[in-house]
């Protein structure tokens, strides 16, 4: 079955020589867009979707959230609302919820989160592990994400769990073996919290190096909650993606600026630890790739919508709405290393939407107001 998109008041493709088109009409084919050109030339297709005059951008790629746990922590957002620090500490009362919870309950859960994630736009979502640290709860906690996503990520690294608190290169050999083996026929990524409380440089390089041995790609969180090593442990390593880049100094800067690693930030973390928020600026200006994710998560940043952290950045971290929409779609397809999402141009996956509103600005110039009127995604209206 073919689709046209008609009456399309913008187009947002990505596309660097041809960004934002007035006069374009698209044309799917299946799962994939066919054709994008002007609406005079357009060839027929089976069926019609009129945009109505309204912005038609590529879905939303969130290339980092948490999506398998039990439970919330709005008592702990309260409490730092009221003043408390955030510390990733929470993370165990996460575990415990999460190992006590049943695969229903797990699954339950994070479909409601891809729902609501769907439903404001977001077509391609990253799931991480990391509430289970053990085997069996890390194993099932990759086992349910990947049955809603093909971007699965290890992250057995999330923190050293309490019953391992008293010997962490245990658990970090736990990590690097038998966690390991039974993660990798369910995971495509491998990721570290590399931090002052979490894992520090070694322990970090040694699981990522463990893991690319194994075959997944590297991801890191990295300078979240201070400076430290993981910036430039990433760029060294090769990672796709260094996430939250909060705490940079400019040798970060320029290691990212130099390399492929794509800088991924997460400013719904920012705004739910009351924390200040990464310089996006600096690192765009430096040269960096910059992709925009939701780290959706029950601790530091329980959000699903992407077009809130656009927002964000552009108020926040000193980005145009245009890069925001970038770093939003093309960022997150750069940062999932994925060359068939986050543009709309032939080939590419038929991942769209259209908004309430003629133009991606309205993104960030009408913040909170739910947006999105269409979402087609691989090719499939939803
Ligand atoms: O990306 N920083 C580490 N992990 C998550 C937070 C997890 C939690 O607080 O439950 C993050 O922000
Ligand atoms: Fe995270």
């Amino acid at each position: 079955m073919s689709l046209i998109v008609t009456n399309i008041g913008e187009l947002v493709t990505n596309d660097p020589e041809h960004n934002v088109r007035h006069d374009a009409a698209v044309v799917v084919d299946g799962d994939r867009i066919a054709w994008v050109g002007p609406a005079a030339q357009a060839p027929a297709a089976d069926l019609r979707l009129d945009a109505d005059g309204a912005a038609v951008l590529p879905g939303f790629v969130d290339s980092h959230a948490h999506l398998i746990f039990a439970g919330d922590r709005a008592a702990e957002f309260g409490a730092r609302m009221a003043g408390q620090p955030y510390t990733g500490g929470g993370i165990r009362t996460t575990v415990a919820a999460t190992r006590a919870a049943s695969d229903d309950e797990l699954r339950g859960n994070a479909r409601r989160l891809v729902g609501e994630a769907l439903r404001q736009g977001t077509t391609t979502i990253e799931i991480k592990s990391g509430y289970g640290l053990s085997v069996p709860d890390e194993t099932r906690s990759l086992r349910l994400a990947a049955e809603l996503s093909a971007e699965t990520t290890y992250l057995g690294a999330h923190v050293v769990p309490a019953e391992y608190a008293d010997r962490p290169d245990d658990y970090v050999e736990l990590v690097c073996g038998e966690m390991l083996d039974a993660a990798v026929p369910y995971a495509k990524w491998v990721d570290v919290f590399c931090e002052r409380g979490a894992f520090d440089g070694d322990q970090a390089r040694a699981i990522l190096t463990a893991g690319a041995k194994r075959g997944l790609g590297l991801r890191v969180h990295a300078n979240q909650l201070g400076p430290g090593p993981g910036v430039r442990l990433a760029v060294e390593l090769g990672a796709a993606s260094a996430d939250h880049c909060t705490h940079l100094d400019d040798a970060d800067v320029d290691a990212l600026a130099g390399s492929d690693t794509v800088a991924t930030l997460l400013p719904g973390a920012e705004f739910s630890t009351r924390s200040p928020y990464p310089d996006a600026r600096r690192l765009l200006d430096a040269g960096a790739t910059v992709a925009l994710a939701t780290d959706c998560n029950p601790g530091s940043s329980y959000t699903s919508s992407m077009p809130f952290c656009i927002a964000l950045a552009v108020r926040e971290m000193g980005l145009t709405p245009t890069e925001a929409v970038h770093a939003a779609t093309a960022g997150g397809a750069a940062a999932l290393r994925r060359t068939d999402l986050g543009r709309i141009s032939p080939g590419a996956r038929a991942d769209l939407i259209v908004l309430d509103a003629p133009s991606h600005l309205h993104l960030a110039y009408r913040p909170g107001v739910p947006l999105i009127r269409h979402v087609l995604q691989h090719g499939a209206p939803r």
